[in-house]
């Protein structure tokens, strides 16, 4: 059923979704991994790209696809993991921006929730393609599970009233789907996919229904994405996330839109010191990341992550730049800079007095003199997404810092609450010293929350 169009690109497939829907858990059946068991408390955190080839994809969908005879163009799809959890709204925008087409991730027996309902209106906005997951079909009551069947080989070995049950619990999901101006319909019925997104019931721990999502995304692009994915000669680069890797020092996870990346190639990057220009030293390819030697070249669309010197800044959400011989880097220059104040528009101001103003920003919330926490992340990305979260849970913030933490730092967090939030970085051991004889408390977590949970728990320990 594979006959690839070499004009056609991968899409970019975005799954979205309310916390624990089963979005990753999903994309694990769908890539084979194993992704959502190793997650620190079991959340998403970050964004992140990976290609699932079209032979992988004919080979899961070959008897499903008997009946529909249908001809697979496209080299693959470039899926993006989103976090359901409510502060990480930043990324699912993001996520959102960035895709062509989408999957909505609903638990059949919860049914809407918050971050379902943000997730429909982004998607509204973006006018993207999508369908519905109705996720989790292995706990109707009753439910005899046939691993990594079409949904309709699935429902028909199951009781009446079983079937009953699924039906009164979609049924229920369609009409609050209704209320937000979607109008879902089981993929099975439906006669008009433009206009009504399609439900594909699933289970991500007996594989059901897996393989008729994995038929209905190339469908959907191969028939209503056209142009969008032709494929363009001029890059078109987004940095997803940037992290710092041990013994590697920056890196950025990117998703390569069009055209290609090759080693050695000068780029600019949006930081947020301003635009600068430096050189891709190493390639590894999303599929292999734990390499270290990498590729010499990528074409998109992929999911990659590079090396470049003095990266560490750089703004997540941004593009990446590729200078040419015939390239205007004035022109660029003033490109980036637009793009650097749209991503940085957290306080609406030049990236140039981001950082300060992040500071004002986050005083401005913390109790007068108390001076509150001090809070490190190790993007902006995940700072914002971090001050969200202590804003509602009523942690004052006094200062802040982006990268792993440094003496100023500590010497800041002397105030206040004597206190550092560290989220995804790293102290050294002579700074941890440093804190601890300046009686300044050090709580380093990767799940967001666990972070205000020890806070709270050092505030009990102190009034005691
Ligand atoms: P966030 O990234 O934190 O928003 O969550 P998520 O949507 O990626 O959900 P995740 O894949 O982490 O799954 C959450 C929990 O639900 C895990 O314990 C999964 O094992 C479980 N789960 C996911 N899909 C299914 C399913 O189809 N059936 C059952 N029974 N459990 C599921
Ligand atoms: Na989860
Ligand atoms: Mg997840």
């Amino acid at each position: 059923y594979v006959k690839l169009d070499s004009s056609l690109r991968s899409p970019v497939c975005c799954v979205l979704g309310h916390v624990d829907a089963g979005k990753t858990s999903i994309l694990d059946r769908i890539r084979r991994s194993r992704v959502a068991a190793g997650e620190a408390g079991g959340i998403t955190q970050q964004i992140a790209a990976t290609l699932v080839s079209i032979e992988d994809i004919a080979a899961e969908t070959v008897s499903i696809n008997r009946s529909h005879n249908f001809t697979l163009k496209i080299p693959g799809i470039l899926v993006i993991d989103t976090p359901g959890h409510e502060s990480f709204s930043n990324l699912r925008t993001r996520g959102s921006t960035l895709c062509d087409v989408a999957i909505l991730v609903v638990d059949i027996h919860s049914g809407l929730q918050m971050q379902t309902i943000e997730s429909i209106k982004l998607l509204q906005s973006k006018r993207a393609p999508f369908v519905i997951a109705l996720n989790k079909v292995d706990r109707v009551y009753g439910w005899k599970s046939v691993t990594n069947s079409p949904f309709k080989d699935s429902l028909k070995v199951q009781t009446e009233e079983v079937v009953q049950e699924f039906e009164k619990k979609m049924e229920a999901v369609i009409a609050e789907l209704a209320m937000q101006q979607v109008n879902a319909v089981p993929y099975y019925k439906n006669k008009d996919f433009r206009k009504c997104p399609a439900i594909v019931p699933t289970s991500a721990v007996t594989g059901e229904g897996i393989p008729d999502l994995l038929l209905l995304l190339p469908l959907l692009s191969q028939k209503f994405l056209g142009d969008r994915i032709t494929k363009r000669d001029t890059v078109e680069c987004n940095v997803l996330e940037v992290k710092v890797q041990d013994g590697v020092g920056s890196t950025l996870d990117v998703l390569l839109l069009n055209g290609s990346l090759n080693r050695g190639d000068k780029v600019m990057l949006c930081t947020l010191n301003g635009a600068i220009t430096t050189k891709i030293q190493t390639i590894l390819e999303s599929s292999n990341m734990k390499s270290t030697s990498g590729v010499q070249r990528i074409e998109g669309a992929i999911g990659a992550r590079l090396i470049c010197k003095g990266a560490e800044k750089t703004l997540a959400g941004t593009e990446l730049h590729v200078i040419g011989p015939k390239t205007n880097e004035v022109e660029l220059k003033k490109k980036a800079r637009r793009d650097i104040d749209s991503v940085t528009n957290f306080c609406n101001r030049p990236v140039d007095h981001v950082e300060a103003e992040l500071e004002t920003a986050t005083s401005y919330l913390s109790s007068g003199s108390n001076g509150g926490v001090h809070v490190q992340a190790s993007s902006l990305g995940s700072l914002e997404a971090l001050l969200d979260f202590l804003k509602v849970s009523d942690i004052p913030v006094g200062s802040i810092g982006i990268g792993d933490p440094n003496k100023k730092d500590v010497m800041k967090s002397s105030n206040g609450y004597k206190c550092m939030l560290l989220f995804d970085v790293h102290i050294s051991n002579p700074l941890r010293k440093i804190a601890e004889d300046s009686g300044v408390t050090i709580i380093a977590a990767d799940v967001i929350y666990h972070l205000c949970d020890e806070f709270r728990q050092l505030m009990r320990t102190r009034q005691m």
